[in-house]
């Protein structure tokens, strides 16, 4: 099974993992784990639950194109910090992959 390594929200705060089943969306292993993040669509359009890739973006099923356009959007809003984004209600796991949530 994927597993999930989630980097601390804040510097020293411990990082947590988790496993997903193949073909889970990152979404609702973040809600088993007991963090929710905002969430206006569930369908990659609002970008509310949005989350950094650290690693293993090959490990996640491609963005489509609603979720291409949204994040496209949401990157202006970090020009120069060469963040990856993906949307977490949209993105499923195929392999470990190392995320942190932006806030
Ligand atoms: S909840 Fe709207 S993009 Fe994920």
């Amino acid at each position: 099974m994927p597993t999930v390594l989630l980097k601390g929200l804040i510097p020293n705060e411990n990082d947590q993992s988790f496993e997903l089943k193949e073909g889970q969306l990152l979404f609702d292993g973040l809600e088993q784990l007991g963090c929710t993040l905002p969430h206006g669509c569930l369908a990659g359009s609002c970008g509310s639950c949005r989350i950094e890739m650290i690693e293993g973006e090959e490990n996640l099923t491609p963005p489509g194109a609603v979720e291409s356009d949204t994040i496209a959007s949401i990157n202006q809003n970090y020009i120069g910090l060469n963040k990856k984004i993906r949307l977490s209600c949209r993105a499923k796991v195929r392999g470990n992959v190392t995320i942190k949530i932006l806030k």
